[in-house]
């Protein structure tokens, strides 16, 4: 089951020991940012949690970081499913998608501010490498529309404070925040755009999502809810934001205004580029009474970026292949968490039909998306378990005849720290398919039958010996034995 609201999903998390408060006054300009990446860095995922900033120096609003993604095992907790039954949900919503529902008031607009009361120095917005970022940013789903279709966009697109009253977005061209601001500015009009704060995590999860043009993540969001998302009218611009948000941010882009934007770390690892994006001046701030300030950790992975685009991404390629493409044998999907999700490696688990189905497979996901590395492995494989996966690419892949290299990739984010970049151009990349499933007969496992092992299990308990639970690789093995 899915808790209906962020604060709900909040208590849970912190009844659960997902998410902590911490008491201690902390300083938004550098404490903030520097304690998360403590928490991402250092310590182990099954024990990492979400970190509520009760006291922020010189603001009554506390933050909340992490509890959209501090680990796969918070994800999985929002949606109410195990890790492995996550892509299942968003294949579903995909295939369901349920349109939002337009209501007339909504608590985030319990507080409004337009004009002279508009400040973003309101808000507790953190700095997140300090003394390389160059200053704080906005990691909330931003939605913008498309001034011929009026269909909204989410995504999120970090953007930069540059005052109190305006922002520089890092809106990039080809993507639809991009595309749907041109729409209004192509045509000399000033483009709506609003930050989200606090939506309920569906709807931060399906920003992620990388959808065809024109898709409404609002309705994916509806879809994984079972429910329509609740929209409220903008107060100052011709949006619908979500009306249980904490706080929005709402704004306007004026035609050919830029500024600078970054030095940011990227979630690559590394320190990004500096470029002149779109510059928005804000026209109004609403939110709930008390607010809670609910920000997505990026930059250096592991962190929370990476974790939910990896865990939506993954479902939303799976739903691709299986109802999209048609192909029904692939079983399951998994996108590795080191790399932002989708320039990363995906493992796609599938049962092969035909000689040379699993490297098509692999280079339908290497031309569709932007992942760098697919392996494609049998259904007999726990693709979560790199211990397994790795197994399989020793025992089953045989580089020469099992890999395809796919030459003269542009990656459009231009993220890939491992391209060159010759004279202000960045060079052409390159990707890599591997077909690790059972190429040819292997024989039988080298484990007793399945019998012997359930019985060696009740021995095993009359022994005495310590209990334990029985990892996915082991019944998968034992099952084929
Ligand atoms: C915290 C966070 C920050 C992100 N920042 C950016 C960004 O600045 N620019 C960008 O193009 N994508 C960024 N992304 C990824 C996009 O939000 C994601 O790919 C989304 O699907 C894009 O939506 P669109 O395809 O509808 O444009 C970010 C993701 C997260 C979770």
């Amino acid at each position: 089951m899915i808790l209906e609201t962020l604060r709900e999903i909040l208590v849970d998390l912190e009844q659960r020991g997902k998410l902590i408060r911490v008491s201690k006054t902390v300083d938004i300009n550098w404490e903030v940012g520097c304690l998360v990446k403590w928490m991402f860095q250092a310590v182990e995922e099954r024990d990492r949690q979400a970190l509520w900033f009760e006291n922020v120096a010189g603001h009554d609003i506390p933050v909340v970081i992490g509890a959209l993604g501090a680990s796969t095992d918070v994800y999985a907790r929002i949606l109410g499913v195990e890790p492995d039954g996550i892509n299942a949900i968003w294949e579903r919503a995909l295939l369901n998608p349920i349109g939002p529902l337009r209501v007339e008031s909504g608590v985030c607009q319990e507080t409004i501010l337009l004009d002279s009361d508009v400040g973003l120095d309101r808000l507790p917005i953190p700095t997140w490498t300090p003394g390389k970022d160059i200053g704080p940013y906005i990691t909330t789903p931003v939605i913008t529309s498309n001034a011929h279709t009026g269909r909204q966009n989410v995504g999120i697109y970090r953007t930069r404070v540059r005052d109190a009253i305006s922002v520089v977005a890092n809106l990039n061209p080809g993507r639809q925040g991009y595309l749907n601001t041109c729409t209004w500015t192509d045509q000399g009009l000033h483009a709506p755009i609003a930050w989200i704060i606090g939506a309920h995590p569906v709807v931060q999860y399906a920003a992620t999502a990388n959808l065809p043009w024109g898709s409404d993540e609002i309705e994916i969001a509806g879809g994984v809810l079972k429910r329509p998302v609740e929209l409220v009218k903008a107060r100052s611009i011709e949006l619908l934001v979500p009306a249980n948000a904490e706080i929005v941010i709402e704004g306007e882009i004026y035609p050919g205004e830029t500024d600078v934007e970054g030095p940011f770390g990227e979630f690559a690892g590394y320190m990004g580029p500096v470029a002149q994006k779109p510059v928005v001046h804000i026209t109004a701030i609403t939110h709930r009474k008390n607010p809670i300030y609910c920000a997505l950790a990026s930059q250096m992975p592991p962190s929370e970026s990476t974790i939910v685009q990896s865990l939506t991404n993954a479902g939303v390629i799976q739903k691709m292949l299986r109802y999209d493409f048609g192909e029904h044998t692939v079983k399951d999907v998994y996108v590795d968490q080191t790399f932002g999700g989708l320039l990363a490696h995906a493992i796609i688990a599938m049962t092969p039909r035909y000689p040379g189905h699993a490297k098509k497979i692999g280079r339908m996901v290497a031309d569709c998306t932007p992942l760098k590395r697919i392996t494609v492995v049998d259904t007999d494989i726990d693709i979560r378990d790199s211990t397994h996966v790795e197994w399989a690419m020793n025992s089953r892949f045989d580089p020469s005849r099992d890999t395809e290299i796919i030459e003269d990739v542009f990656f459009p984010m231009g993220m890939d720290p491992s391209i060159p970049v010759t004279e202000g151009k960045r060079g052409l990349g390159s990707k890599i398919v591997i077909d690790a499933t059972e190429t040819i007969g292997t024989g039988s496992f080298s484990l007793p039958s399945k019998d012997k092992m359930a019985a060696a299990l009740m021995s095993w308990r009359d022994a005495g010996l310590p209990e334990f639970s029985i990892p996915k690789r082991a019944r998968l093995r034992i099952e084929r034995s």
